[in-house]
């Protein structure tokens, strides 16, 4: 078994983020990296419980529009059977590769013994790779694992199990499932993946900068850097671009904008979404005073509309809530 080739076009890639990496956010990150700085990017999980899931769903996770980056559906599930068949049909409605989850701490996830829960079972793991390898033979499987359940003991056969199931690549998430997003991560674990296994490995946790992204590689001679939640907070960390405070605004703008445009949520929605990226946004120097104050704007118009003017587009603005809240019934 020959593991595919990757398409991915950079090094650097989005992590999946659930409640993140949906359409809107996920195509205002590429639509601001160019293919040659971000390489990839997937769907946030897309959970499998006992049946396929309809063509549609499976869009709807990959969005209208299509980048030279390429963007794969993530699968999470636990049934080997109704996995294959939605990892065939992911393919069918165009992800260009199926990327595996067996990460998810969440409790949802350990009941359905899905996600991290497979950390603690390497055959399972395999068998679920290997399915989805068997009926995927245009695009590349891959796989996601953090370092280990409660530890990282079962790391080497982990990154084996993967790799003997057929996954073209494997990201390690450095931290194990009891480590949950602790700050303190340990690369020299993607290290040993890299060590225990011939297929390309891509190293996650922890990057913070631009610069981290090279060094992640230098240290741990991982192929592929994923970036979670610093993209969150500079979505320009990709190609290390220093943006002004006005472009960064104009992301948050046109965020809540693509959310309201969408039907995907109404003002108040919007500003609680952008409220999320706020918390750990750094890029264009737009918040270094002031943070606070905007975290804390209990109005979301007041918010969306301090942003607008940080951004420039204030009358463009208004006339954005006004479209999309006639269009609501508002
Ligand atoms: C809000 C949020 C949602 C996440 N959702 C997913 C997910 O859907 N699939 C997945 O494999 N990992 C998910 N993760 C984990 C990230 O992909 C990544 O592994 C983790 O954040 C570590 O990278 P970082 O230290 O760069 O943030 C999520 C993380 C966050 C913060």
């Amino acid at each position: 078994m020959t593991p595919l080739p990757l398409p991915f076009t950079a090094p650097w890639l989005l992590a999946p983020m659930e409640g993140v990496t949906e359409p809107c956010f996920r195509d205002l990150v590429l639509e601001r990296n160019p293919a040659a700085a971000l390489g990839g990017a997937y769907t946030e999980f897309v959970r499998v419980v006992d049946l396929p899931l309809p063509r549609r769903v499976l869009r709807e996770h990959l969005g209208p529009r299509r980048f030279e980056t390429p963007v794969g559906i993530q699968l999470m599930g636990a049934d080997i059977g109704a996995l294959a068949e939605t990892a065939r049909r992911a393919v069918e409605v165009g992800s260009p590769l199926v990327d595996l989850n067996f990460g998810c701490p969440a409790k949802g996830a350990l009941r359905g013994c899905a996600g991290s829960a497979l950390l603690k079972e390497p055959a399972k793991l395999e068998a679920i790779v290997r399915a989805c390898v068997a009926v995927v033979t245009t695009v590349p499987v891959t796989a996601k694992i953090r370092a280990g359940f409660d530890d990282a003991v079962l790391l080497e056969d982990l990154a084996h199990a993967a790799a003997a199931g057929g996954a073209s690549l494997l990201t390690v998430h450095c931290r194990t499932r009891a480590e949950g997003y602790q700050e303190l991560v340990d690369w020299s674990r993607i290290a040993r993946a890299v060590a225990a296994v011939a297929i390309p490995v891509c190293g996650n946790g922890g990057v913070d900068t631009h610069a981290d992204l090279e060094r992640m590689r230098r240290e741990t001679g991982c192929d592929y850097v994923m970036v979670g939640r610093a993209a969150l907070g500079d979505p320009w960390i990709f190609q290390g671009a220093r943006v002004s405070s006005a472009e960064a605004a104009l992301f948050l703008v046109d965020y809540a904008r693509a959310l309201m445009e969408s039907g995907n949520a109404r003002e108040k929605g919007a500003a609680a979404r952008v409220k999320q990226l706020l918390r750990h946004w750094t890029a264009g120097a737009l918040f270094d005073h002031d943070r606070a104050r905007w975290l804390g704007e209990p109005e979301p118009r007041a918010l969306l509309a301090h942003l607008a003017r940080a951004a420039g587009v204030e009358s463009a603005w208004d006339s954005v809530v006004e479209t999309t809240e006639r269009a609501a019934g508002g």
